[in-house]
C-alpha cells in the first residue's frame, strides 16, 4: 500500500507476492528517489502463516524488492502448490492413554514453540512422509538434519521420552488423516 504522508489516504496498491515485515530504507541515485525493502515472512510468527496471505500462496523466498515512481510491477514468484490431504501414517500407534498424555507434554515443552502442526514455516509433523518416519530418532535425537536448522536433542531427551513423543504424534498424525478423509468422503 501506498499512503499520501498528508492525508493517510491510500494513492496506490502494488501486489509484491511476498510479506513484508522490515522497514523499508530510501536512497537516491543520480536524483532519482528508491524505496528498498527486504521482503520475506519471519521472525516470532514463523510457525504460522495467515491465511490468505502472499507468504501462504507464494512461498517464502527472501527478495530485495525496490520501488520507484513510474518503475515496472514487481514480478512474482511462482505459487507454491496448495498443500494436500494428511498422508496415512504408516504405522497406528498401540501406546497407552498415559504414554500418550506424556508424549503431548514433552511435545508440548521441547517442541511446540516451532511446530505449531499447521501451515507454517516449520514443517508440520502431522504430515511426515515415510522416510522422514523412518529416521525419526535421527532426526530429533542425532541432529541429522542440523543444517537445515533443527537441532538433535539427545542432550535433553532420553530414547523413551522421543519415543513418547513419536506415539504422540501418531496418534494426532492418524486421527488428522481420518478427519481429512471424512471430509473428502462428505463432499
Ligand atoms: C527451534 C525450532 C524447533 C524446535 C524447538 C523443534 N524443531 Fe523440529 N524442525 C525445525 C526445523 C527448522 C526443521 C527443518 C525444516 C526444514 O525441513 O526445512 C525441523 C524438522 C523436524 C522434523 C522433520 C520433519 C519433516 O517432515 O521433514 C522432525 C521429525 C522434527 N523436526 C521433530 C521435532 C521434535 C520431535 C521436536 C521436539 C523434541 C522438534 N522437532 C523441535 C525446528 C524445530
Amino acid at each position: 500500500m501506498v499512503y499520501a504522508a498528508d492525508t493517510g489516504a491510500v494513492l496506490h496498491e502494488i501486489q509484491t507476492g511476498s510479506s513484508i515485515l522490515a522497514a523499508p530504507l530510501s536512497y537516491t541515485v543520480d536524483g532519482e528517489q528508491y524505496i528498498a525493502v527486504m521482503a520475506g515472512y519471519g521472525g516470532g510468527p514463523f510457525a504460522y502463516y495467515p491465511v490468505g496471505s502472499a507468504v501462504e500462496k507464494y512461498g517464502n523466498e527472501g527478495r530485495l524488492i525496490a520501488f520507484k515512481l513510474g518503475g515496472v510491477s514487481v514480478p512474482l514468484p511462482v505459487e507454491v502448490p496448495k498443500l494436500g490431504p494428511i498422508p496415512e501414517p504408516p504405522i497406528i500407534s498401540s501406546a497407552s492413554g498415559e504414554t500418550l498424555e506424556r508424549g503431548k507434554a514433552i511435545f508440548e515443552k521441547a517442541c511446540g514453540e516451532c511446530h505449531w502442526n499447521t501451515n507454517g514455516g516449520y514443517p508440520d509433523l502431522r504430515r511426515m512422509t515415510a522416510s522422514v518416519h523412518s529416521i525419526f530418532n535421527e532426526i530429533v535425537l542425532d541432529g541429522v538434519y542440523e543444517p537445515l536448522g533443527m537441532a538433535g536433542f539427545s542432550d535433553i531427551l532420553s530414547l523413551d521420552q522421543m519415543d513418547d513423543i513419536y506415539q504422540y504424534l501418531l496418534k494426532i498424525s492418524h486421527e488428522a488423516y481420518l478427519e481429512d478423509h471424512a471430509q473428502a468422503s462428505a463432499g
